[in-house]
């Protein structure tokens, strides 16, 4: 028996979700992912892609999902991001399409990343390994033992700035390694400090917010200037939410004791900016989401948002649940 519907999917799709989904359709599996090099369909290719293909099932994760594609009959749009930011979400309810997104879907991954940069700033890992690859283990006639002593991390306080998503799945992973956590959420209950406090109490600053107009910039001279002598500040959510010059300036002071970042404006760092240059940095290019398990979560929140939507419910993802009423 063929089944009802087709589905051309252009995100990685795997694991459960990808049997959900072929229960349900005809799977065109086709992941940009796979593609050398990078192809991200801009709407004109999409929107020919969709109707070569014949699909009403449309799953995507970057491609561009505006103007001809919403043309297409499509009976439902999936986006795998957590911010649907690449589908026209007001153009599609227009055409009464309901759109489904994949939040918290690299949570645990970007949890598990913060913790990597975290241990490997604190523990010196990149100078460390590299000095034993430069056979300069005895440099400047010390042992490593002297040049690579930190504080542990056990019993020192994390601030988090952002307690959703992200934040939730790092607390628990800092309460585990032995670290008393704090957190500035204007929006979470369960967040009770004031960032003013959070700064003034935090041995490691770890920035888990989106970029809003309330948080963009919002870690500039002066709230560096109020960290502890020594503080880490950790960013795996975006560039935006701090002033690089700024950080860069208090990290050259002495001030700050070192900063690990997976985002930069742009997605690119310039070779010549001074954070390059600087030992006490670790530098990942927005890599915080790239896990396996990242694309089984979004196909699995994807499917199953599908399997409800064409059974005429309101998944919890559903972004535009007046399609459905
Ligand atoms: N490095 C990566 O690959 C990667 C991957 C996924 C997400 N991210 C980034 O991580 C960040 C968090 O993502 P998420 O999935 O947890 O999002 P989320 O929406 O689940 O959580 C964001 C939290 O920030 C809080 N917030 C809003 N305004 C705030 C403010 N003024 N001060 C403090 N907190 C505020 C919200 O209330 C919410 O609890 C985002 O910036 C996102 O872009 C990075």
């Amino acid at each position: 028996m063929s089944a009802k519907h087709r589905a051309l999917v252009t995100a990685p799709f795997r694991g459960e979700g990808l049997e959900t989904l072929r229960g349900l359709a005809d799977v065109v599996l086709d992941p940009w992912i796979d593609q050398q090099p990078l192809r991200i369909y801009n709407s004109e290719q999409l929107a020919e892609r969709v109707e070569s293909e014949g699909a009403d099932v449309l799953v995507v994760e970057s491609d561009s999902v505006k103007g001809p594609v919403l043309d297409a009959p499509l009976r439902v749009i999936g986006s795998c991001r957590g911010d649907p930011n690449n589908v026209d979400v007001v153009a599609a309810t227009a055409r009464g399409i309901p759109v489904l997104r994949a939040p918290g879907r690299n949570a645990d991954g970007v949890a598990e990343l913060t913790v990597a940069l975290l241990f490997a700033l604190n523990r010196h890992v990149l100078r460390a390994d590299a000095d034993v690859r430069r056979d300069e283990v005895y440099a400047g006639g010390t042992i490593p033992y002297q040049r690579f002593r930190a504080w542990q991390l056990a019993g020192r306080t994390a601030g988090l700035v952002g307690l959703g998503a992200v934040g939730r799945a790092t607390s628990w992973r800092l309460e585990g390694l032995g670290m008393r956590v704090i957190a500035h959420d204007p929006y979470a209950p369960e967040a009770t400090h004031s960032l003013d406090d959070l700064l003034a109490e935090a041995d490691v600053v770890s920035m888990h917010a989106p970029v809003t107009a309330e948080t963009a910039g919002v870690i500039g001279a002066t709230q560096l200037e109020q960290m502890q002598d020594g503080a880490l500040y950790l960013n795996t959510a975006r560039a935006a939410l701090h002033d690089t010059d700024a950080l860069a300036d208090a990290l050259a002071s002495g001030h700050l004791g070192g900063a690990a970042l997976d985002h930069f404006e742009g997605e690119h760092l310039p070779v010549d900016h001074p954070l390059v240059g600087m030992c006490n940095v670790v530098l990942t290019p927005h890599i915080g989401g790239a896990t396996y398990d990242t694309e089984a979560n979004h196909s699995k929140l994807i499917a199953d948002g599908i399997a409800a939507v064409l059974a005429g419910e309101q998944p919890h993802n559903l972004v535009n649940p007046e399609v459905l009423t």
